[in-house]
């Protein structure tokens, strides 16, 4: 039946017109590909930054459905793409049919994808890149899985929102990689908690205090910005700073808490003490940052990236009746009208949104988190803000700042020279 017009005309009814256009073009097999893999009912899928997290969300695409396979990839480096194409193929070798022609190197390579007949595109590289690639995505008619955070900057963010405004519009789901708001014990914990577990939530303490990150040593051969973008993490331009690229899951966390309510000011401070040497660019190593929400509801949020020192990853909610304390990876407990505590089975949180994705694509009813997602990128962003100028600044403030970071995304090419701004020095750097 998948082949036959039956088949196709269900799926088409299932998925709606904005997929029909991209999986007619599935009916035109590969030569090479095993054809009992290709059919109308294939959903294909495009990767676009094929690292460390691109890798896995490929891997969990083509996990999440029969019949969801890779058939196009593109990356700036050769050898990030090679790799993942190998460990890929080593994984799930049936899910990956990326011909030659379908391994785009290069800063177009995300167009050259989205020119194919994909349904689905990852969005993984750094975060600079996503407010163009998801427009671009949601034109090209495809949906999206997109890795948090979602941008770098406020008028990254506003473009975001247009874009998930038009990718529900145009029917398009998409996605974003809050990974903890698909894992089952967070799930539980937060029905109970807005149901009231706890009264009303006050004050929401969360933390993402780790180490050091990975760093690539320099290699002769490579130029400045090839140092700066394999190394993109250490570039506020390019990552957003670690509050962004990292410590947004936490803020995400505390999001959810207050049932995704807006705060309305916030004030912080931040700097950099032990990750000090020029390679390590313009980016901070801590952050403590406070979001004032209506009512006088208080979020306090600290993260750093500081080898020695003691971890955490939580976050910790009082509320008029109770408190909860969730340590992320194991610990979930609500001390209140009710004491309960998450004894279940962990399920595999990053598969689970790929699941969901995919069911939700074939269902017709495709998921959609988009705007929640550039808030809650925007909170990350506002608290850089609020911590490398020292000042204090409401929501509409920070989201209708026009600071832009990086350059546009036609201005990339390796030639480029994007001058590293100073490190951010409160009291003395300019809220723009
Ligand atoms: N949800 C999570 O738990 C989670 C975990 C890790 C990373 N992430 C996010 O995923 C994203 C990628 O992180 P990573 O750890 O995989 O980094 P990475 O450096 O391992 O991968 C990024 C890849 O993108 C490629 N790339 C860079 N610019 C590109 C461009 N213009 N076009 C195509 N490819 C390009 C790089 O060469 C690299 O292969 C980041 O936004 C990060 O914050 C999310």
């Amino acid at each position: 039946m998948k082949n036959s017009d039956q088949g196709r005309r269900a799926f088409v009814k299932r998925t709606g017109a904005a997929v029909l256009a991209s999986t007619i073009g599935a009916n035109i097999l590969s030569a090479k590909a095993p054809k009992h893999l290709l059919n109308t009912d294939t959903l294909k899928v495009g990767l676009i930054g094929c690292g460390g997290r691109g890798t896995g969300a490929a891997l969990q695409a083509t996990k999440a459905d029969d019949n969801v396979v890779l058939t196009a990839m593109a990356d700036i480096f050769e050898d990030r793409m090679k790799e993942s194409h190998a460990l890929l193929t080593q994984e799930n070798g049936a899910k990956i049919m990326v011909e030659p022609d379908q391994m785009h190197l290069g800063f177009d390579g995300y167009k050259k994808v989205l020119e194919s007949d994909v349904d689905v595109v990852l969005l993984t590289t750094p975060p600079c890149f996503r407010p163009a690639h998801l427009r671009a995505a949601i034109e090209a008619g495809k949906h999206v899985f997109c890795e948090k955070p979602v941008a770098v900057d406020a008028p990254g963010i506003r473009h975001v929102i247009e874009s998930a405004k038009m990718a529900k519009s145009k029917g398009l789901a998409l996605m974003s990689g809050f990974c903890w708001r698909h894992d089952d014990p967070k799930n539980a914990t937060y029905e109970r908690i807005l149901d009231g577990a706890i009264g009303d939530v006050q004050a929401v303490y969360n933390t993402y205090n780790t180490g050091a990150l990975w760093f690539h040593d320099r290699k002769p051969e490579w130029s400045d910005f090839q140092f700066e973008m394999r190394n993109w993490l250490y570039q506020n331009w390019m990552s957003g700073d670690h509050i962004a690229e990292q410590a947004v899951h936490s803020l995400d966390l505390m999001s959810w808490a207050f049932g995704d309510q807006l705060p309305i000011s916030a004030t912080g401070t931040g700097g950099r003490q032990s990750r000090t040497e020029d390679q390590f660019g313009n980016v901070y190593d801590h952050f403590a940052i406070v979001y004032d929400y209506p009512d006088g509801r208080k979020g306090f949020h600290f993260s750093r990236q500081q080898k020695g020192c003691s971890r955490a990853y939580g976050v910790d909610m009082l509320g008029t009746k109770g408190r909860c304390n969730i340590h992320v990876s194991n610990n979930h407990e609500i001390i209140g009208r009710k004491t309960w505590k998450w004894e279940g089975e962990r399920n595999n949180m990053y598969q689970t949104e790929h699941d969901t994705l995919f069911a939700s694509i074939r269902k017709g009813e495709p998921f959609s988190d988009g705007v929640r997602m550039a808030n809650s990128t925007m909170l990350a962003i506002w608290g850089r803000m609020v911590a490398y100028t020292g000042q204090t600044l409401t929501w509409e403030e920070a989201l209708n700042s026009d600071e832009t970071l990086g350059p546009k995304i036609d201005e990339y090419s390796w030639d480029l020279n994007w001058p590293m701004k100073e490190v951010a020095q409160p009291g003395i750097t300019k809220f723009a």
